[in-house]
């Protein structure tokens, strides 16, 4: 017997993948229903061989499902994933809207699995943001072989980031500028075709943006609080795929050959690193894979015991879709979740 699911957000570029992966990954599923806005009512979205019309969130009956996969953004989470959990279904939302609170376990079942028994509390369980899960999943196995004291991190992420609108307005630009001149910003606030913006999300008052602190807190909330990490976020004009590089120091010494194979055996990783011109991993590589991908993995002569690495992986799938999923796994592995029609 499987689980009833609700995919909310299924329209969207994260809710499309996430029906893709429990696919993918053959989650024990029963009845899946398709979620979104009003605006998306009888929309066709695939889920295997199916075709499922979408429903519209505040019509939906909740009490019918036992697990509820939410992508629907910040806004939406906040309102509706309390009401949700109340009702029944856990939820495993992707978006920050409770990525800090205490009562809500944050998870990256590579990193931290055993603290999902706190999801009790609100029967909210939340993701992390995606450039947090690729670090996170790098980081966990170092940290655990050396103790890291510190970690630099400059981010190359993709405009899907950004939701399907960021994905279009990159294409429209694109296209835009060999033939009629870019098209003006709307989703981006500088042109992101042929060009970087050193900026996402919206300035706090230290200068860092919120992307940036999410990084660190999440970090800190999952990972270990005693590591010092500071980040600049970029978006690149990438349709799939987020890069870090990532300067890590330690207490302890742990030298490029020792990292390669700590993280060879790591779960969740993929170390693709030889010294010639095509021996490490591009966003395009990674796209549709599920791996966080390590390359370029060299000493820091710098400082005592320290590493340089590329960390490349999909941010739709391991930095959203695919991490729910692995989620609604771990919760099905120890027995964790309340079918609503047992
Ligand atoms: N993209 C990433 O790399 C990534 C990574 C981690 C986390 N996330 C988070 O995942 C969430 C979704 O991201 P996305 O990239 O999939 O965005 P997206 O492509 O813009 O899709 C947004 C989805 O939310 C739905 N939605 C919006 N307003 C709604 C409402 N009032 N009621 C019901 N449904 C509503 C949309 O439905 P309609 O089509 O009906 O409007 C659509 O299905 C966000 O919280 C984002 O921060 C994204």
């Amino acid at each position: 017997m499987g689980y009833r699911v609700a995919v909310v957000g299924a329209t969207g570029s994260v809710g499309r993948e996430m029906m893709a992966i429990l696919e993918e990954l053959e989650f024990p599923v029963d009845e899946i229903f398709a979620v979104a806005s009003r605006k998306s009512i009888g929309v066709d979205v695939s889920y295997a061989n199916r075709i499922l019309k979408c429903e519209a969130l505040d019509q939906f009956d909740f009490s019918k499902v036992d697990i509820v996969l939410m992508s629907a953004g910040g806004a939406v989470s906040k309102e509706w994933s309390p009401k949700i959990g109340k009702a029944g279904p856990v939820v495993i939302d992707n978006s920050s809207a409770w990525r800090m609170d205490p009562d809500v376990p944050l998870i990256v079942p590579e990193v931290n699995p055993d603290a999902i028994t706190l999801f009790r509390r609100k029967n909210i369980i939340a993701n992390p943001n995606c450039s947090t899960i690729q670090l996170v999943v790098a980081l966990k196995p170092l940290h655990d072989a050396a103790r890291i004291k510190r970690v630099v991190v400059s981010t190359y992420q993709a405009v899907s980031g950004a939701g399907k609108e960021g994905m279009d307005e990159l294409w429209d630009q694109t296209k835009g500028i060999f033939v009629l001149g870019a098209t003006p910003p709307r989703k981006f606030p500088k042109q992101i075709a042929f060009n970087v913006i050193p900026f996402i999300g919206a300035f706090k008052d230290d200068g860092y943006t919120d992307e940036e602190t999410k990084m660190w807190n999440e970090t800190h909330k999952m990972l270990d609080p005693s590591i010092k990490l500071t980040v600049t976020c970029v978006r690149v004009p990438v349709m799939v795929g987020h890069s870090e590089a990532v300067n890590v120091e330690f207490e302890t010494p742990l030298d490029a050959d020792d990292a390669r194979e700590v993280l060879r055996e790591a779960p969740g990783i993929m170390v693709v690193d030889k010294h010639d011109e095509t021996g490490y991993i591009t966003p395009k590589d990674a796209q549709g894979e599920f791996a966080v991908y390590v390359s370029r993995i060299r000493n820091d002569p710098t400082v005592p015991y320290g590493l340089n690495l590329w960390v490349v992986s999909d941010n739709l799938r391991k930095g959203a879709a695919l991490n729910a999923v692995q989620i609604a796994q771990l919760l099905h592995e120890r027995g964790l979740i309340e079918k609503a029609h047992a």
